[in-house]
């Protein structure tokens, strides 16, 4: 697979078969990742990656906390109001699901709930300090990490789910407080089987995004 085949074929994951990764591929695409560009090499990323009694855990008081209707404290703010651009494109998220994957959408809800099942998931920080040109590098790392998973026959998605409730995360991966918590990317084996993956999010035309001028 070429690269422009694999941002094709790339689309996110909403529900994993249980099957553990092996460790030397969830090495392999880590190790990869790292190959993203960042601002003046300051390779901002710090990554804790979440498997086996550990992911367990923080699964359990995740779910512990939507049981409790504990509200969710995001260490990188929603935004206030999307523009209406945002929400339009968005549209092709929410509709697109219902027409595709008929009953399984109602799974949405709950496979974000569950971490989509996943067996390993990356979580992704960086310091406090840092400016939001570092937000754009670790969305590159993110991208490297995922195409790097496509390649090794895994599925993989980004969640602001995943990163809901830090403190648990803090807890369980002993991440430091000069850290902020920025994005969970969960990783495994797709569940063919199961509907929610057969949706594949479109695009508006890259024309109506992307301007060329002479
Ligand atoms: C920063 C970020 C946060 C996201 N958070 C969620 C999430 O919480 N739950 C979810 O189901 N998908 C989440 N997604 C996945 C997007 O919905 C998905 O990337 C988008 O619809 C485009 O689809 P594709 O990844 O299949 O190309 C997130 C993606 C990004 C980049």
């Amino acid at each position: 697979m070429n690269v422009i085949e694999a941002l094709y074929a790339r689309h996110s994951t909403r529900a994993f078969l249980a099957d553990p990764v092996e460790k030397d591929k969830l090495l392999a695409v880590s190790e990869a990742a790292v190959r993203a560009p960042s601002w003046a090499n300051s390779q901002p990323w710090e990554v804790f990656v979440a498997t086996g009694a550990t992911l367990d855990n923080i699964k359990r008081a995740y779910l512990e906390k939507y049981e409790a209707k504990e509200a969710p404290a995001p260490e990188t703010p929603l935004p206030t109001e999307w523009p209406q651009a945002s929400k339009d494109r968005r549209k092709l998220l929410d509709d697109g699901i219902k027409q595709t994957c008929g009953e399984a959408a109602k799974q949405f809800g709950p496979l974000n709930r569950g971490m989509f099942n996943a067996p390993a998931v990356a979580f992704v920080c960086m310091d406090k300090r840092l400016s939001p040109w570092s937000l754009y590098d670790l969305g590159a790392y993110a991208q490297c990490l995922m195409l790097a998973a496509l390649e090794k026959g895994l599925g993989a998605i980004p969640a602001i789910t995943l990163v809901l409730y830090p403190d648990v995360l803090r807890r369980e991966l002993r991440i430091p407080d000069a850290l902020k918590v920025v994005i969970g990317i969960a990783i495994g084996y797709i569940d063919k089987r199961h509907d929610i993956n057969k949706f594949v999010s479109g695009r508006i035309p890259f024309a109506e995004t992307t301007h060329f001028l002479d």
